[in-house]
């Protein structure tokens, strides 16, 4: 549950209908942000109100990710996305929004361990990858095999949600980086390599999916530091798509398993996480198709049809440029000439892209900036993860956010299960037909 309440009311918003007025609470967030509290709208007035894709509705008040998409801010627990970036490893954000704050040396200590000790999948799993098809998209593995851990974990089903959530939330964290990896190694063909104790959380993770019996690899510090990076990027974003759908399925009383599974098939979605996949689809095909000229891609994506949209750009919150997309940028130009790929023909029409599309009117009047999603999947294909994996990636990111939003949900004595309302407009009452008169 939110450790802080918002301020108590101290305006109100009148509403007439009919002959009679009511007047609502205004409550204000540690932000300054203001909401109308309408929760007994309906009991008093009969209305309901009407927001497709809840663009003007919160669900619930939340204590761990605060975003300005006017101002371009993203903090985490009051932590700003630049300081975590700069300061942390992927794994002291995800203990700050499970746990609400950053872990001293010891809690940082305990923690990797239990990583480590979290880290392998039972063995019967195995057999689960290898009767899946060559082509299966590994978010559609990734989405089984993480409902499958209830299977395998059964006790996390009686867990009481008050505990301290080191276990659940480390074993999840833990396991998802060896599913994923394993997804990728049955994908090519190759044996399965196994978590090391002896690495930390992204080293693993490449090793995972980099080295084999044949392959000598050692993961470079550089491609660690931005893998880190990126992960940092990913991992929270207030009541994103995928988030919202965790907190609904985890307010029916599904486990945290069943929640995760979900919000992973919600990320898939070309318009949410699976927007990095995308990009670099769009961004090969301009090189393939286009000798590497953006215009034409330009001029489609005004049509206003979304299949034509200029993917990684836009955003539902973000009026300005996303700051996440800001440091991505940087870090994936800083990977790429340190890799020897300064010159990458795709980076280049990304940056061309990115360019034209910014001093077009169409955009700017839409206030249309590269998001989170506009360079990542050039710095992954830098690393020599396969596009279909790149999702995966934002999944693995998001992880501790997803886990963070489900616990709050759970310890929120206000909430209870998800179900919005709806204005019926099909077929008023109309007598039944039997088929041979029909
Ligand atoms: C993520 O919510 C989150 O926080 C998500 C996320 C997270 O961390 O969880 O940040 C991750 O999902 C990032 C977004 C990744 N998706 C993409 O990059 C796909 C391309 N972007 C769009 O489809 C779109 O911008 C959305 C889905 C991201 C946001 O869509 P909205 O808020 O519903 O905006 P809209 O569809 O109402 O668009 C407003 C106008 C429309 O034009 P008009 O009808 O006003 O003329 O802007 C246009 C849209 O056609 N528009 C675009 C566009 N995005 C919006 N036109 C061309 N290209 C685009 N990318």
């Amino acid at each position: 549950m939110s450790a802080h309440r918002p301020s108590p009311p101290a305006d109100k918003v009148a509403l007439t209908y009919g002959k009679r007025t009511w007047r609502y609470p205004v409550l204000t967030g540690s932000e300054g942000e203001k909401a109308v509290d309408i929760s007994t709208l309906r009991q008093d007035t009969g209305l309901i109100t009407l927001d497709p894709g809840y663009v003007n509705t919160g669900a619930c008040t939340s204590d761990i990710t605060f975003i300005d998409g006017e101002r371009g801010i993203l903090r985490h627990r009051g932590y700003s996305i630049e300081d975590l970036a700069e300061h942390c490893v992927f794994l002291e954000v995800a203990y700050l929004l499970i746990l609400g704050k950053l872990p001293n040396r010891q809690e940082w200590q305990s923690f990797s361990d239990l990583m480590n000790r979290h880290s392998m999948i039972h063995e019967d799993m195995r057999d689960f990858f290898l009767n899946y098809p060559e082509g299966a998209h590994p978010m559609a593995v990734l989405s089984a095999m993480v409902v499958s851990l209830s299977s395998f974990y059964p006790e996390i089903e009686q867990e009481d949600p008050n505990e301290p959530i080191d276990i659940t939330a480390t074993r999840l964290l833990s396991k998802l980086r060896t599913i994923a990896a394993f997804s990728y190694k049955k994908s090519i063909g190759e044996p399965f390599v196994y978590p090391s104790c002896r690495m930390s959380y992204c080293e693993n993770f490449l090793n995972m999916m980099f080295s084999s019996p044949v392959n000598d690899y050692t993961p470079d510090p550089v491609v660690v530091r931005a893998l880190n990076l990126f992960l940092i990027l990913h991992a929270d974003h207030e009541q994103n798509c995928s988030t919202s759908v965790v907190r609904i399925v985890g307010s029916a009383g599904s486990s945290l398993y069943a929640s995760i599974s979900a919000g992973i098939c919600a990320l898939w979605g070309p318009l949410h996480g699976g927007a990095n996949q995308a990009v670099i689809e769009m961004l090969e095909r301009i090189l393939r198709e286009d000798r590497g000229k953006v215009d034409k891609v330009i001029a489609r994506a005004k049509q206003r049809d979304a299949r034509t949209r200029l993917m990684g750009f836009g955003h539902r919150i973000y009026k300005t440029y996303d700051p996440r997309a800001k440091i991505a940028k940087e870090v994936c130009t800083r990977l790429l000439s340190r890799l020897g790929m300064r010159n990458d023909p795709i980076l280049e029409i990304a940056m061309e892209l990115e360019e034209k599309a910014l001093a077009d009117s169409y955009f700017q009047e839409r206030h249309l900036y590269p998001n989170v999603d506009f360079y990542t999947g050039i710095a992954y294909r830098a690393m020599g993860i396969p596009t279909n994996m790149f999702t995966v990636m934002f999944a693995i990111g998001r992880l501790p956010g997803w886990i963070a939003h489900w616990m709050e949900n759970r310890r929120d004595p206000r909430q209870k299960i998800g179900r919005p309302r709806q204005i019926y407009v099909g077929p008023t009452a109309r007598p039944f037909i039997p088929m041979d008169q029909r």
